[in-house]
C-alpha cells in the first residue's frame, strides 16, 4: 500500500521556511511564513495570553472533553469579536476548529455535505492552502480576478466581471481583511457591491478572516464581514486566532454558519458538531480557553487590544519606511502601494527570477509569487530590502 505513494509537492510557504533555516548567512531576512515577529525577530507570547494561561493553570480542575463544537463560551466570545451585533446570535451556528485552516476545511466539507455540486469561487491569487484543500476534497472550483499586477491594487472591475457568472447556490470565498497574499483590500463601498451582487445571484459568501486587528483596527477590519452578515440570508465564516492572539501552535479557530432563520440554525449547529466528530472528534481546547478568558475579562481584553494595536501600528510604520526608502532609491513613486496595502502581506510584483535573485544575492526570503511578510522586517533591515528590490530591477 505505502509503496503506491508518490512524493507530495512541497508547500511553497513552508518550504521557504526550511530554505531560510538552512541558509548559513548571518545577514538573512525571513519575509516568508505569515508569523508576526517583533523588532528582535521574536514571535512573543502576548502579555494577556501569558496572564490567561497563568489563571488557567490555577483554576482549571479538569482536562476532560468539552463538547464536539467546543466550549460555547469560546464560540460566543469570538462570534461577538467578529460580528458584534451585525446578525441575530440565534441565527449563528459555530464550532471550534483546529486553527483557521481547520475551519476552512470544515467549511468546505459542510458545503459538500449540503450540496455536492456547489462551485466554490476563489480569488486569483489566494492563500495556496485554499486551493490545495479544495482540490484535495474535489470541490468544483472557479477563480475570479482580484489583483491588478500593474497597479498592485484590487482589480474590482475584473472581479465583478468574473463574478457575473456566479450561479445560485455557488459559494464565493472572500478574505475578510488583509488579503493574503496581496495586502490589497476591498473598500466598504466595494463590499456593498459584492453583497448586492451575491444577494441578487442567490450565492453564499464564505469569509476567511485570519488577520482581524492587523489592518486598520479590530473594529475596522471586521466591517466588510459585518456588512455581509447583516444582509445575507446565509454565510460561512472561517476565523483564526493564530495571528491576532499569537497562539499559532495552539490551533485555535472557529467555523460559523449563519442560517436564514433561527429554526435552521439548529440543524447547522448539529451538522458542524457531526463534521467535527468525523474528522477529529473534539477540537483543541487550550488556545480557545485562553482566547475566551481574555475576551471575557475587561482588564485582560484591554491589555490584549493595546498590544495588538502596537503590533498593527508597528507594521504600518515599517510599510511607510519601506515605501519611503523605495521612493528615494528608485526615484519614483511606483512602490507607494506598499504603504496603502494592509495587514501582514504585500505582493510587490517581482518576477520569480527576481525573487530568486533577492534570495541568492541579498539573503532576502519572500514567497515565489513575491509575497512578503512585512512583520519579518525591522527598521534596520528595511533599507537592505529596499536596496535588494531596486538591485534586482523590480
Ligand atoms: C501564511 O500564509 O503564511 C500563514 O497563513 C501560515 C500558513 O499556514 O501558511
Amino acid at each position: 500500500m505505502l509503496t503506491n505513494l508518490t512524493q507530495q509537492p512541497p508547500d511553497k510557504i513552508l518550504e521557504l521556511t526550511r530554505l531560510f533555516r538552512e541558509d548559513p548567512r548571518e545577514a538573512k531576512i525571513d519575509l516568508g511564513v505569515g508569523v508576526y515577529k517583533n523588532a528582535e525577530g521574536v514571535t512573543p507570547v502576548m502579555r494577556a495570553v501569558k496572564a490567561a494561561e497563568r489563571q488557567l493553570v490555577e483554576s482549571q480542575d479538569s482536562k476532560s472533553y468539552t463538547s464536539l463544537a467546543g466550549d460555547p463560551a469560546y464560540t460566543s466570545a469570538l462570534r461577538r469579536l467578529i460580528l458584534a451585533d451585525a446578525v441575530d446570535a440565534e441565527r449563528v451556528a459555530a464550532a471550534a476548529t483546529p486553527g483557521g485552516t481547520g475551519a476552512i476545511r470544515q467549511g468546505m466539507e459542510l458545503i459538500q455535505y449540503a450540496d455536492r455540486g456547489a462551485t466554490v469561487w476563489v480569488s486569483t491569487p489566494t492563500w495556496p492552502n485554499h486551493l490545495t484543500i479544495i482540490n484535495y476534497l474535489g470541490v468544483p472550483m472557479r477563480e475570479y480576478r482580484y489583483f491588478d499586477s500593474a497597479t498592485r491594487a484590487v482589480d474590482f472591475d475584473g472581479m465583478m466581471a468574473d463574478l457575473a457568472e456566479v450561479k445560485s447556490g455557488d459559494v464565493v470565498l472572500l478574505h475578510g481583511c488583509c488579503h493574503n497574499p496581496t495586502g490589497a483590500n476591498l473598500t466598504l463601498e466595494e463590499w456593498q457591491v459584492v453583497a448586492d451582487h451575491l444577494l441578487a445571484k442567490g450565492a453564499v459568501p464564505f469569509i476567511d478572516i485570519a488577520y482581524q486587528g492587523f489592518g486598520d483596527g479590530l473594529e475596522e477590519d471586521a466591517q466588510g464581514v459585518r456588512l455581509l452578515a447583516s444582509q445575507m440570508p446565509e454565510m460561512l465564516i472561517a476565523a483564526s486566532c493564530s495571528k491576532n492572539f499569537g497562539v499559532y501552535r495552539e490551533r485555535t479557530g472557529m467555523l460559523m454558519a449563519i442560517a436564514p432563520e433561527a429554526k435552521s440554525q439548529g440543524d447547522a449547529q448539529k451538522t458542524l458538531a457531526f463534521l467535527n466528530r468525523q474528522n477529529f472528534s473534539f477540537p483543541p481546547d487550550h488556545g480557545a480557553r485562553v482566547v475566551q478568558t481574555i475576551l471575557d475579562d475587561a482588564t485582560l481584553c484591554a491589555d490584549w487590544k493595546a498590544e495588538l494595536e502596537d503590533v498593527r501600528v508597528g507594521m504600518l510604520a515599517l510599510r511607510e519606511q519601506l515605501a519611503q526608502e523605495l521612493r528615494q532609491r528608485s526615484n519614483s513613486e511606483r512602490f507607494d502601494f506598499i504603504a496603502t496595502h494592509r495587514g501582514m502581506f504585500s505582493r510587490i510584483g517581482a518576477t520569480p527570477e527576481q525573487v530568486l535573485a533577492m534570495r541568492e544575492q541579498h539573503g532576502v526570503y519572500m514567497v515565489g509569487d513575491s509575497r512578503m511578510n512585512i512583520a519579518g522586517l525591522n527598521a534596520a533591515t528595511v533599507p537592505v530590502l529596499a536596496q535588494a528590490i531596486v538591485d534586482v530591477g523590480v
